[in-house]
């Protein structure tokens, strides 16, 4: 032994040594600080804090800041219009919100000015919710079903103008129908993705052998029959190492497989041919209707063109939506990001391809105004009066339009933008369009004190409503109504005060098209009387904050006692809290 070991015990005297209880806080102050560094720096660094964001892109009203109705169940987003302009296009958005920060996710119908128009809670994912015409019908379209990592497994769904389901269609097969695309062909026909785990050789991105990945799937349906017209396979047309998703654990198993193209878009142009988005081989191809043979690819390992604008019309990266458009023109949302720590910003982008020479040319790049990073989902949509172009930011929460040559000139939020990077809001794709739709259920009403409250989930074509009372003597003459006064329709829940002078308690209110033809009615209201339900429940909340501040004085007033004794206590008593290392001293001389 080392006299070292032994002259120890005098080296703790010296005016520098550490006690137990030292030792113990100066590890809490440094576990503290890493775990700070681990766990919440990360998110700061992840905040997108701006000097021009206003309230509502703070998060000052939340992160997916919502409204809620007295005559309807659910509440829909509330969403900021940060710019707008007179050429932007007047018709309803279409969008399907989802995340920690919505009340209640589905698909939903916003007027231009934000306010709801219809909304479906759905308990299971949405995703793709759009207008989609069908044998000279408009129907709105969406997938639901469950998602994993961004894969789904449901089923697409057609509902009429009445909002009733009309059609449920499956993928051919025992396969589960993909989130990623639900699109009608001109043909009537219905293009859909599967994603299909399948064996799979490996070795050349340093995988097994034998290994598994998700092959990417599209099926051409009648929408019908059900019958299967065709189906493509990704993986007899892309090597496993056109990809640029790293392999990490994956692809071991059935379970866990590779997804090494996550097909995203199947679209068609005006030969037949199919137009197909592979996000993970950052590539968009063009396959042959008949053979399936790839006819060309642009971006990604695969790159079949020259490039006339820098690399920009080619360097896409982890791409959504590829949409074929006359005059060879493709449109396309570049996230150019996968995760937070990838630089890059996303766009939408017009890139105008000659197909013969193989020559790419970038037309318009759409950029937002806050430099988004989406790293996932998002769609461009030409409008229709033009060349105009919508982008949906998908993983960020906002939606804004463009002129031809990329100024923006709409903005629309449904966010906090300074917390888009935790995507707590998003929505897949978003669109514009024009809906008609007639509910079936009657218009829905809640009378509160002297107002009464009316809309009707997802009727288009009402801008008046009618207040009628119940004005007979004779109570078995139900249908004598007369007219009291009509009002305006004014977002989509009217209030409506009823008049002081209105001498019948029953009354009704009359849903009026633009002609004023009535479309639908209420049920038969009263007028309130007394005291309403809801006052009530007003009066206990009030009991109920005068018991929590008496509650929380006497806590402080008894807080502050126990201190007072404390002191008290201590000066009256030896027993105090010492130092452990002068304790230790007090013993040392023993
Ligand atoms: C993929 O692997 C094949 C053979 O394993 C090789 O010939 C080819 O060059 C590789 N392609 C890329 C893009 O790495
Ligand atoms: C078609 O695209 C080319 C190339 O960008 C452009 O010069 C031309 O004006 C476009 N034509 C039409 C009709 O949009």
């Amino acid at each position: 032994m080392s006299p070292w070991t032994w002259t120890l015990p005098c080296a703790r005297r010296s005016p520098l040594r550490l006690s137990g209880l030292h030792v113990a806080t100066i590890g809490a102050a440094f576990s503290l600080l890493y775990l700070f560094c681990v766990f919440v720096i990360p998110q700061i660094l992840r905040l997108r804090f701006r000097t021009d964001l206003g309230w509502y892109d703070l998060g000052f009203y939340g992160f997916g800041p919502s409204k809620n109705y007295a005559s309807f169940d659910y509440a829909s987003p509330r969403v900021e219009i940060s710019q707008w302009d007179a050429g932007c296009d007047p018709r309803y958005t279409f969008l399907a919100p989802r995340g920690d920060s919505i009340a209640q996710a589905g698909p939903m119908i916003l007027d231009a000015a934000g306010n709801l128009v219809w909304m479906k809670h759905n308990w299971e994912t949405t995703q793709d919710f759009k207008v989609q015409r069908y044998q000279d019908e408009d129907y709105l379209t969406y997938w639901e079903g469950g998602e994993i990592e961004g894969r789904g497994f449901g089923s697409w769904y057609m509902l009429d103008s009445t909002y009733t389901q009309r059609y449920e269609i499956n993928p051919v097969g025992n396969y589960g129908g993909d989130l990623h695309e639900f699109h009608i062909t001109p043909e009537g026909t219905a293009l859909v993705t599967v994603y299909d785990p399948t064996p799979a050789d490996l070795t050349s991105v340093g995988g097994p052998a034998l290994g598994w990945i998700f092959d990417g799937v599209f099926q051409e349906i009648d929408i019908e029959s059900g019958e299967l017209l065709f189906e493509w396979r990704a993986s007899r047309h892309y090597p496993v190492n056109s990809t640029y998703e790293p392999l990490r654990r994956t692809g071991r198993t059935r379970e866990t497989a590779f997804d090494y193209v996550h097909i995203n878009s199947v679209d068609t142009d005006e030969q037949g041919n199919y137009l197909v988005s592979a996000r993970h081989t950052h590539s968009v191809s063009c396959i042959d209707r008949t053979t399936g043979e790839l006819l060309w690819t642009l971006g990604g390992k695969l790159n079949d063109f020259t490039d006339a604008s820098d690399g920009e019309a080619t360097n896409f990266a982890w791409q959504h939506d590829a949409r074929w458009h006359a005059n060879n023109t493709l449109t396309l949302f570049d996230n150019a990001a996968h995760s937070n720590e990838d630089s890059g910003e996303s766009r939408g982008m017009t890139i105008h391809l000659d197909v013969t020479a193989r020559e790419a040319t970038l037309q318009t790049a759409y950029y937002h105004p806050q430099q988004m990073k989406s790293v996932s989902q998002g769609n461009v949509q030409i409008l229709d009066d033009g060349d105009r172009v919508l982008v949906g930011w998908g993983h960020s929460a906002a939606y804004s339009e463009y002129t031809p040559d990329g100024q923006l000139q709409c903005n629309v939020h449904f966010g906090a933008s300074a917390f888009f990077t935790f995507g707590r809001v998003v929505s897949y794709r978003t669109f514009k369009g024009t809906w008609v739709g007639h509910p079936q259920n009657p218009p829905d009403a809640e009378v509160e004190g002297n107002h009464v409250y009316v809309s009707w989930n997802g009727a288009t074509e009402v801008v008046a409503w009618r207040l009628e009372a119940w004005a007979s003597d004779d109570v078995s003459d139900a249908t004598s109504f007369g007219v009291v006064a009509q009002f305006e329709k004014t977002g989509f829940e009217t209030e409506i005060e009823i008049p002081e002078d209105m001498e019948w308690p029953l009354f009704r209110i009359v849903a009026l098209d633009a002609d004023g033809n009535p479309l639908g009615v209420t049920d038969v209201l009263q007028r309130d009387q007394g005291m309403s339900m809801d006052e009530l429940l007003h009066v206990q909340n009030w009991i109920l904050y005068i018991a929590f501040v008496m509650a929380g004085g006497g806590l402080l007033a008894g807080l502050y006692r126990c201190i007072c004794c404390r002191r008290l206590f201590r000066r009256s008593n030896d027993y105090q809290l010492v130092p452990l290392s002068e304790r230790e001293d007090d013993r040392s001389p023993v």
